[in-house]
This record gives structure tokens, sequence and C-alpha cells, in this order.
């Protein structure tokens, strides 16, 4: 016999949990940099347009597939016929290298939490003299390249471990108890974001920065890579790609409102988004204002603007030194609420895959998957590990982009997609249709395939991202590194799909049995 499936305390859980892995640190330190250099104002157009067109339709294909089928990634794809449970092994696989340096991460947000506490009793932060070179020299102590490797950072190796504890205490009881943290860590991140945003609004200069931000170039619309752009955005902010959606619909009942509630987890995710902008951005401008230098010059995107540029701009703020490490406790504090709540829906994602096939627990899956994440990503708490963690980040964006080509052509062809469209209009407010299933069959896979492979067109575009890695490398690193940190662990999660679904098991045999009662 099979237990009865887990479930979440209410519908509203499961939005606000899928709310919570969706809003990350993506809407913080990447959509307000992509949109600046995109054209400002004038971004939102493209941005809207993928939400509208890829984002929202591969959102509510993945969370009503998961609540339809009852199952995770694999299980999900099983039921539309055995051998495409490969590709929900591939998407977990996917999902659990993410996990390996999104934690380190969240490991380096404790640090930073704990810098900025200590600043609130000494009434200074120990990057006041250079920021930038703190962070790369004292805090990650960084090497000379991805093999000079010789020791772990300890600060890091502890930030590693309240992670994955954290982790492991949210999801081992099942999707009750997330349910509960998501009360918290969706809310509370917002509220500082509020708090951030009224303390920027009075800065000198800070117009300058929402200004730069979103002024809008109409110009930037007619070129390709802006638009590109965009729906790349859309897709990671929206954590489709790694299986993870369809594990927290599975934990709905099947008669269950479905199609608005992707709706409303796309707009919030966006909105806070456009929200988390107006922080950056202020801040920026008034950094700029006191360093006499532009906008230009120092906005940028990713662990630099964490934790280089806005650390030194929280050093620079007028509120005094114990006001200014309040300003640090509380930026922290929200990038680890962002954080910890799409760190633990990919496990999630990952462990209700493997509990759904084979006889574990949820809290020995658990347990494993975390202490298997842990040492994994051991290699990126190293002297060496932002320069892995900068590889291996930029190959696994063109995984999950592959995973939804294929989700979207097996879903579109190999299936009958208007089983689907039945299932979701028969509980859904929002009904889906023709354009739909044209979305999904036809402008989904081609423009995805467009943006992993699509030739160079000179002056127009530049060329899908995996041709252009090919021919250009990345980053100035050797192609062994690349190798190893990019290529291998792309094929490697294609071949572990592959041999997870080979594996026989008898639970799926009970699954489907029950189902057929
Ligand atoms: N959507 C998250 C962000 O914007 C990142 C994420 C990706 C989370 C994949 C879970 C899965 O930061």
């Amino acid at each position: 016999m099979v237990e009865s499936r887990d479930r979440w305390s209410g519908r509203g859980f499961f939005i606000l949990a899928a709310i919570g892995s969706a809003i990350g640190l993506g809407n913080f330190w990447r959509f307000p940099y992509v949109a600046y250099s995109g054209g400002g104002g004038a971004f939102l157009i493209p941005y809207f347009i993928a939400l509208i067109t890829a984002g929202i339709p591969l959102l509510m294909l993945e969370m009503s597939m998961g609540q339809m089928m009852q199952g995770g990634a694999p299980l999900t794809f099983r039921k539309i016929k055995p051998k495409f449970e490969m590709i929900g092994w591939w998407a977990l696989a996917v999902g659990a290298i993410i996990t390996y340096y999104y934690g380190v991460v969240m490991a380096w947000s404790f640090d930073y939490l704990w810098y900025s506490i200590q600043g609130l009793f000494t009434g200074e932060f120990p990057w006041a003299e250079n920021p930038g070179g703190f962070f790369l020299h004292e805090h990650l102590e960084i090497s000379n390249g991805a093999f000079d490797i010789n020791k772990i950072v300890w600060p890091i190796f502890i930030g590693l471990i309240l992670t994955w504890l954290s982790v492991y205490w949210i999801i081992k009881k099942g999707v009750v108890r997330v349910g509960k943290v998501v009360l918290l860590t969706v809310p509370i991140p917002f509220v500082i974001i509020l708090i951030l945003l009224f303390s920027s609004l009075n800065l000198t200069g800070s117009s300058n920065g929402i200004a730069a931000y979103l002024y809008p170039d109409f110009a930037k619309l007619s070129d390709p890579n802006i638009w590109i752009a965009a729906y790349g955005q859309v897709f990671f902010s929206l954590s489709v790609g790694f299986g993870l959606m369809y594990a927290y619909a599975s934990y709905l009942p099947k008669k269950m409102e479905i199609s608005n509630a992707a709706t409303m987890t796309a707009f919030a995710n966006c909105g806070t988004s456009f929200i988390a902008g107006f922080v950056v951005f202020s801040f920026l401008g008034y950094f700029a204002a006191v360093k006499a230098s532009s906008v230009a010059g120092v906005a940028s995107a990713g662990p630099g603007l964490v934790f280089s540029v806005y650390p030194q701009a929280i050093s620079l703020l007028p509120f005094g030194n114990y006001g200014n490490a309040i300003i640090a406790v509380l930026l922290f504090a929200c990038l680890l609420l962002l954080g910890i709540d799409s760190l633990f829906s990919l496990v999630e994602g990952v462990a209700t895959g493997l509990h759904d096939k084979f006889s574990l627990t949820k809290k020995q899956v658990t347990l494993i998957l975390c202490v298997i994440s842990f040492f994994a990503g051991l290699i990126f708490a190293t002297d060496a590990g932002l320069l892995w963690l900068d590889i291996v980040d930029k190959w696994i964006n063109f995984s999950l982009v592959a995973v939804s080509v294929v989700t979207a052509f097996v879903v579109g062809w190999k299936w009958d997609i208007w089983k689907l469209v039945k299932h979701i209009n028969s509980n859904s407010i929002i009904k889906v249709g023709k354009t739909w299933v044209f979305l999904i069959r036809w402008f989904i896979p081609i423009l995805l395939l467009i943006i992993l492979f699509g030739p160079p067109i000179p002056g127009i575009y530049e060329g899908g991202g995996v041709i252009k890695l090919m021919l250009e490398g990345y980053g100035g690193y050797s192609q062994w590194a690349l190798w190893i940190g990019g290529w291998i662990p792309t094929f490697l999660a294609v071949v572990l799909g592959y041999v997870f679904m080979k594996i026989r098991s008898k639970r799926y045999e009970e699954l489907t049995e029950t189902e057929e009662e």
C-alpha cells in the first residue's frame, strides 16, 4: 500500500510557496540590471510580452501537469509515456546542480549578515576600507585560477552548514511545514524591500538612479538581443525548467484552481522585481553622487552588486554608523529570506522525484539530498569557488532552457495536449485554448531554439548562447575549466536522467495501480 499523498494546508500556501520559489536573488541582483541595460522603461515592453507569451504559459503547463498527474517531474512525464520519465530526471539533475552553488551564495549572505550584526555593536564594517577587495580577498580569499585550489574558506563552510541545516529542517516533514515557513519568508523580505526603498528615496542622487533605471530607450527594442534577454530573465525568474513546480503542484488535490494560481505567481514575482529595481537604483544613484561618478559607472549585477557595490554604498550612507549597520542587517537578512525559499523549492523538487520512485521516506530523501548538496557545494567554498560558480552558473542556464524546449515539444506533440487543456479548464478561472496550445507547440520551442542555437547574424543578432560559448569560450577560463564546470555537467544531467529512468521501481507500479482503482 502507498501512503496517501502529502497535502498543502490550503491553496494559498501552495501559491505562496510558488511565489517564494520564484522570488529569489535574481529579482534583486539580475532584473534591475537587465532592465537598465536593456532599454530602461522600454524594456518593460519585451519583458511583459515574454511573460505573457512564454513565462505564464510554461508555468501553467508545469503546475497543471504536476497537479493532474499527482507526481513530481519524473512521475508526471512517465504518465505521458514511460520513456519520457527521463526528461523529469534531467530537469531535477539541473535543479540539483543549482542547489550546490545557490547554497554557497546563501552561505555568503549568512556571513555578511554576521559582519553586519557585528557592525551593530562595533559601529564599523570589516569592508569599510575597500569593499570590493574585502569581498574577493578577505571574504572569498580568491585564488589565481580555477585550478589553483588550496583550501576551504571556513566562514563560508560555516555558512554552508547553517544553510543546509535550515533547508533540511524546513522540508523534512513535508509541505505543511513549508507552508508555515513561506508565511514568513515571502512577506518579510517584501516589507524589508519597502523599508529599504523608503530609506533610499530621499538620498541625494537617488532620483538620478531611478531615472537611469527607467528612462525609456525605445531604440533598443529593435535589437533582438534585448528580446532574448527578456525571455531569459522571465524563465529563470519564474523557476520553470527545474522540475520543481510539478512537485509543488502535485501536493494539491486534482480538483483545484490552477491557472489563476500560476498567473498570480508570475505577477507577484515580476512586480517584486520591478520594485526591487527602485531600491537598487536609488542606492546606486546615491552612491554615484557621493563618488562623483555616473550611474553607469557604478551599476552592475550579480554577486558584485550585492557583496561589493552595496556594502560600499551602505558604509557611505548618512544614517550614522549604527543606522547604516541596521540597513546592512536588513539587506542581508532580506537576501537570505529571498534566497532560502528558492533553494528549498529546488531541493523539494528533487526530493519529491526520489520519494515518488524509491521506497524511502521523505525525511530520508531530504537528509540524503542535503548531505550531498553540502558536500558538492564545498568546491564553491574553496578559494577558487567563485570561479567555478561563475562557470557552472553560466552553463546551467542553457540546460534550463533546453529542458523547457523538450518539455514544450513533448507535451505539445507527443501527447494529447487537449487533455491538459480540459484538465485546466474544468477547474480554473482563467481558461486556456488554441492560443495557449499554439504557444506551447510552436512559439516556445522555436523561440527557445533560437536562444540556444541561433546562428549569429552580424550587426543584428549576436547568436544563440550555446553557439557563442562554443565559438568564443567564456570569461577567459581555460578549455579544461569550461569542460569540467560547463559541458560535462550539462551532459551528465542528461545521462543521469537516462540512468534514473532505467531503474525499476515498485512504488511506481503501486502508484499507478492506486490510480486505476
Ligand atoms: N527564481 C529564482 C530567482 O530569481 C532562482 C531560482 C531558479 C530558484 C531556479 C529556484 C529555481 O532568483
